[in-house]
C-alpha cells in the first residue's frame, strides 16, 4: 500500500495517479474541509479531469484516513506532497513537511522498512543536509528502517492528471539498492524513463526547470517592451515567426544545445548583436536588464572557471587546452572563450600551455598572436600535459577520450 499526505493539487493527483495504475493508496489531509470534501467525491479545487478518476477509485483503490497512523502497518511507500511555501526573501518553510514527516515517524516501528519519498519542492540539499539530520535526530537511520527519497513533481496545475499519468520522465534521488528496486516497481507502470541520480539532484532539477521557463517568460516580456519602445514592431508576429525558428523542433530539439552551461557564448554574431540592441534599448530609453545580465554573465563564467582551474592546479603544471575556435565545425576565433581562459590563465604565471585545435589553430595565432605552443594533434597536445582543459567540444575529443586518462580535465563543455 501507499499512502500519500497532503492531498492538493500535487497530492491528490499522485494518490489518483498511483490508484489508476492499480495500487492500493491511502490519502491523508489534516485539512479537515478537504479531507471531507474528498471522501465525499468531490474535488476541493478545479482541476479537469480528478473528478471522475476521484469517483471511479474511493473506496475502490482509494481511501481516505484521518491520520497516517491509520494506514501505518500496511503501507510500505508514503509520498509527502505538502505546501513548502517561502517568505519574501525566497527562505522555505519547511514546518509543513517537518510536520509530516514528524506524523509518520510516530508511527515508524524499529522492525520497519519504510520508504518515505519526497515530492514536495524543496531547495537543493534540503534532503541531505534537513531532513535526513531531522530523521536521524528522531533515533531513525537513513538506509536502515527508513529510506529518505526525493521525487520531483513537474506536473502543471490545469493539466496535472495529464502531466501525472504520462510523465516525460521519472527522476529519483536516492541512495541504496533496496528503495531503488521498490521504487522501479511502483513506476513501472507509467511507461517512463526513471533515472537514479543522488538527492541534491534531483532537487536541483526541479529548479532548473521552474527558473528557466519563469527567465524566458521575463526575457519574452523585456523583449516586447524593447520591441514597443522602438515602435513598428508587430510583437504578436514576431514571436510567432521566432517559434518557426527550426531549432525548437525535433528530438531532443536543438535548442537544448543552447540551455546548456559552458565557458560562456562567442563569434561574430550573439555577442555582437546582443550589445547592439542594448544600446539601441538604452537609445529608447528602456533599460534592458535581462540583456546587461546575459552580458555579464558571458563575462563572469570565464572568471568562474578560472577560479575553479587555478585553485586545483600549479602554475608549473603543463596545461593543454583543447578547442580554439568559439564551437566545433568552424575555424571562426571571433569573441571565442578559448582566448579569454588562455590569456587569463597566462596573466595568473599559467605560462606552460600547449594549445591543439582541429581547424582554428592558425586563425587563432594569426588573430591573438599570443606566445602559445601549437600542436598538430590532440594525442600530441595530451601527452605534453598534467592539465587538460577543453574549450570548445569537437567531437574528435570525445571520440578520443581514453587519451586523457590520468590527466587533470577540466571539461568547460561538459560533454566528457
Ligand atoms: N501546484 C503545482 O503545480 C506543483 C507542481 C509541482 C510541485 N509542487 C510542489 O508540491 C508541493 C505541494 O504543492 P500543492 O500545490 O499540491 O500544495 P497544496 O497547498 O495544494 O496542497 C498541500 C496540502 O497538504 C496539506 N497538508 C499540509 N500539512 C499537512 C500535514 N502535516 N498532514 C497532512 N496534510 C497536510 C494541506 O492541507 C494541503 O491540502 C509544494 O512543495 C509545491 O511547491 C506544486
Amino acid at each position: 500500500m501507499i499512502a500519500v499526505i497532503g492531498l492538493g493539487y500535487v497530492g491528490l493527483t499522485t494518490a489518483l495517479g498511483f490508484s489508476e495504475k492499480g495500487f492500493k493508496v491511502c490519502g491523508i489531509d489534516n485539512n479537515k474541509e478537504k479531507s471531507d470534501s474528498i471522501s465525499s467525491g468531490r474535488i476541493p479545487f478545479f482541476e479537469e479531469n480528478l473528478s471522475g478518476i476521484l469517483n471511479k477509485n474511493l473506496g475502490k483503490n482509494f481511501f481516505i484516513k484521518k491520520s497516517f497512523s491509520e494506514c501505518a502497518a500496511d503501507t510500505e511507500i508514503i509520498f509527502l506532497c505538502v505546501e513548502t511555501p517561502a517568505d519574501r526573501d525566497g527562505a522555505p518553510d519547511l514546518t509543513y513537511l517537518e510536520a509530516a514527516l514528524e506524523s509518520v515517524l510516530q508511527a515508524v516501528k524499529p522492525q520497519d522498512n519504510k520508504i518515505i519519498v519526497i515530492k514536495s519542492t524543496v531547495p537543493p540539499s534540503t534532503t541531505v543536509k534537513k531532513i535526513i539530520p531531522f530523521i536521524e535526530k528522531r533515533g531513525f537511520k537513513n538506509g536502515k528502517n527508513i529510506h529518505i527519497v526525493y521525487n520531483p513533481e513537474f506536473l502543471r496545475e490545469g493539466t496535472a492528471w495529464e502531466d501525472f499519468i504520462n510523465p516525460d520522465r521519472i527522476i529519483i534521488g536516492v541512495d541504496g539498492k533496496y528503495p531503488k528496486r521498490i521504487l522501479n516497481e511502483v513506476f513501472e507502470p507509467f511507461n517512463a524513463e526513471v533515472y537514479f541520480v543522488s538527492l541534491n539532484t534531483s532537487e536541483f532539477v526541479k529548479y532548473l526547470s521552474n527558473s528557466f521557463f519563469a527567465a524566458l517568460l521575463s526575457y519574452s516580456n523585456e523583449m516586447s517592451v524593447i520591441a514597443d519602445k522602438i515602435g513598428g514592431i508587430d510583437i504578436k508576429s514576431a514571436f510567432e515567426l521566432f517559434h518557426k525558428d527550426k531549432r525548437w523542433f525535433g528530438t531532443p530539439a536543438a535548442v537544448c544545445g543552447y540551455v546548456y552551461p559552458s565557458c560562456g557564448f562567442g563569434g561574430s554574431c550573439l555577442p555582437k548583436d546582443l550589445n547592439v540592441l542594448i544600446n539601441k534599448s538604452d537609445e529608447c530609453g528602456y533599460n534592458a536588464k535581462i540583456l546587461k545580465n546575459i552580458v555579464e554573465i558571458n563575462r563572469e563564467i570565464k572568471t568562474f572557471w578560472i577560479n575553479k582551474i587555478t585553485r586545483e592546479i600549479t602554475t608549473g603544471q603543463p596545461i593543454a587546452v583543447l578547442g580554439l575556435s568559439f564551437k566545433p565545425g568552424t575555424e571562426d576565433v571571433r569573441e571565442t572563450p578559448a582566448y579569454t581562459i588562455i590569456k587569463m590563465l597566462m596573466e595568473r604565471g599559467y605560462n606552460k600551455i600547449t594549445a591543439y585545435d582541429p581547424k582554428a589553430c592558425k586563425s587563432f595565432d594569426k588573430t591573438y598572436n599570443l606566445p602559445l605552443n601549437y600542436s598538430v594533434s590532440m594525442e600530441d597536445a595530451v601527452s605534453k600535459s598534467e592539465v587538460v582543459i577543453i574549450t570548445s567540444a569537437w567531437q574528435e575529443f570525445l571520440d578520443n577520450k581514453d587519451l586523457l586518462k590520468n590527466k587533470t580535465v577540466f571539461d568547460l563543455r561538459y560533454k566528457l
